[in-house]
């Protein structure tokens, strides 16, 4: 018998043999940092939890491999997977990088489980732990929110911060995880500190396959991959900078046909996010329990993939009116819309082209007939805010909040570098755009507080992880919306 097939049953005997077993309750808590193990290099992630499922994510080693591989999966409450709850098999191959995208269904809200692969030679993946997202009556929600992840620009210190909260219920990321630039001396350059593979600027699918690869080699963002589930939604960089219909800023005749490449990019996309994506649709609501709805909206996806027509609207057509539908059924008590850049008026984004005045409106006006309060997630700009969102400007007050319609807080970045903004309008209560790091999400009935935690921009060129620190917080009633300052942060 072959050897490899004696070890792949040996695993699946053992863990039979324990399933119906007498096995001491262990949570499923695994050690940070993972150890690698062979065959896994990029390690396991998941992503959009929905209360009875979670994508599942590995790869498999590519070398010396033939053209496809079963991989076995398996779900288990406890990390010594003496209760597993669900299993199966996924195949994968060349076709898509040796990938696995796999959504692992019938499970429990709100509960934190362990998972884990074993490939077709018996090599057992690192232990990731996720949670499904809880249904009912809920009290407590936090997600950690990051944008802007230039490689190239510096240490990913903010995702090690994040991979080792033990609070979270997701981690979210609004857009530019990966950059499409080269390093210097190899084309257009936008960061210069790491190096890049491939070198050069991305144009082709084994380009955008090798630079996924590249980033999920970092340490900290596949830990932090490894112990919590992620919420994408892409912005540019995930393609090509500043796209417009029939091209981009960052796409020039050389680099070959602008449609192939959104077609490449999305491609690599699909194989390495743990993301329900349907087509080229990544607009989506993810629902955790009757606390609050993400919604998740694509601002690129009007130059992407055009619209006969769009309306002169910020999100097209389709999208938009896919929006209204959502925001009108909401019935959760936040509705959370996870989007790429700034959303309330500001001095700053009419010029930037973000969302119009019309645009906003038609947001807000479709969310009035629920009883869900909206937070505004915000990526994109390289700095942290926090910002009132005024439906009746003339009525403001930021004492009492009169006129605040609903509230804004911006991620900032990861690394990509970002300065200060200033005539932005009384609105903006806070920016800070020369610290990296992210915005820890705390959610109740009564109020949301968002917690911004970083470090001085340039410690993210430190090999050592800076501590990160408390920059200060936010908090914006339910019903009665508008920003007062917090004094400490919520408690976990
Ligand atoms: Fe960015």
């Amino acid at each position: 018998m072959d050897p490899r097939l004696t070890s792949r049953r040996r695993f699946l005997a053992g863990t039979a043999a324990t399933a119906g077993g007498v096995v001491a309750a262990v949570s499923c808590a695994p050690s940070t940092p993972a150890r690698p193990v062979p065959g896994f290099s990029h390690s396991v992630a998941s992503g959009d939890p929905q209360s009875d499922s979670v994508v599942l994510w590995t790869r498999l080693d590519p070398s010396g491999r033939a053209a496809t591989a079963d991989v076995i999966w398996e779900v288990a409450t406890d990390e010594s997977f003496a209760r597993v709850v669900a299993h199966g098999t996924a195949t994968t191959g060349g076709f898509r990088d040796w990938t696995v995208n796999l959504i692992a269904d019938g499970l429990a809200p709100g509960t934190r489980y362990c998972f884990r692969f074993v490939d077709d030679v018996g090599n057992v993946s690192p232990i990731g732990r996720t949670r499904t997202a809880p249904s009912g009556s809920v009290d407590h929600l936090r997600f950690a929110v990051a944008s802007c992840s230039n490689y190239a620009f510096g240490n990913f210190h903010a995702y090690g911060h994040m991979a080792r909260r033990t609070d979270l219920d997701a981690w979210i990321h609004l857009g530019d995880y990966i950059y499409e630039y080269a390093n210097p001396g190899a084309g257009e350059t936008y960061g210069e500190y790491r190096l890049l593979d491939p070198v050069h600027e991305i144009r082709s699918l084994s380009d955008y396959r090798r630079r996924y690869a590249h980033y999920r080699a970092d340490p900290d963002l596949q830990e932090l991959h490894r112990l919590h589930p992620m919420i994408h939604v892409w912005d540019d960089h995930e393609f090509a900078d500043d796209p417009f219909i029939g091209g981009a800023g960052n796409h020039q005749p050389e680099d070959g046909d602008w449609n192939q490449r959104i077609a490449a990019a999305l491609q690599a996309y699909s194989e390495w996010m743990p993301t329900r994506l349907d087509g080229n649709r990544i607009f989506r609501t993810l629902r955790f329990g009757d606390l609050a709805t993400i919604v998740g909206v694509d601002r690129q996806r009007r130059f992407l993939w055009p619209e006969a027509d769009d309306g002169d609207l910020y999100l097209g057509r389709e999208q938009f009116d896919w929006l209204d539908t959502q925001l009108a059924a909401t019935t959760t008590e936040w509705t959370v819309l996870a989007q790429q850049t700034t959303f309330g008026a500001t001095g700053t984004n009419r010029r930037s082209g973000g969302w119009g005045d019309a645009d906003r409106g038609r947001v807000l006006s479709s969310l009035a007939p629920s009883a869900s309060d909206l937070v505004v997630l915000t990526g994109d700009i390289h700095r942290f805010h926090a910002i009132d969102i005024l439906e009746a400007p003339d009525a403001y007050d930021r004492l009492t909040g009169a006129g605040v319609g609903a509230v804004e807080f911006a991620a900032g970045s990861v690394t990509s570098p970002g300065g200060n903004s200033s005539g932005d309008g009384p609105q903006v209560r806070w920016t800070s755009g020369d610290q990296r790091g992210y915005v820890l999400v705390d959610l109740t009935a009564e109020r949301v507080q968002a917690d911004f935690f970083g470090f001085p921009d340039p410690e993210k060129l430190l090999a050592r992880r800076p501590a990160e620190r408390w920059l200060g917080g936010f908090t914006s009633d339910r019903s009665s919306p508008g920003l007062r300052q917090a004094f400490r942060p919520a408690p976990g």
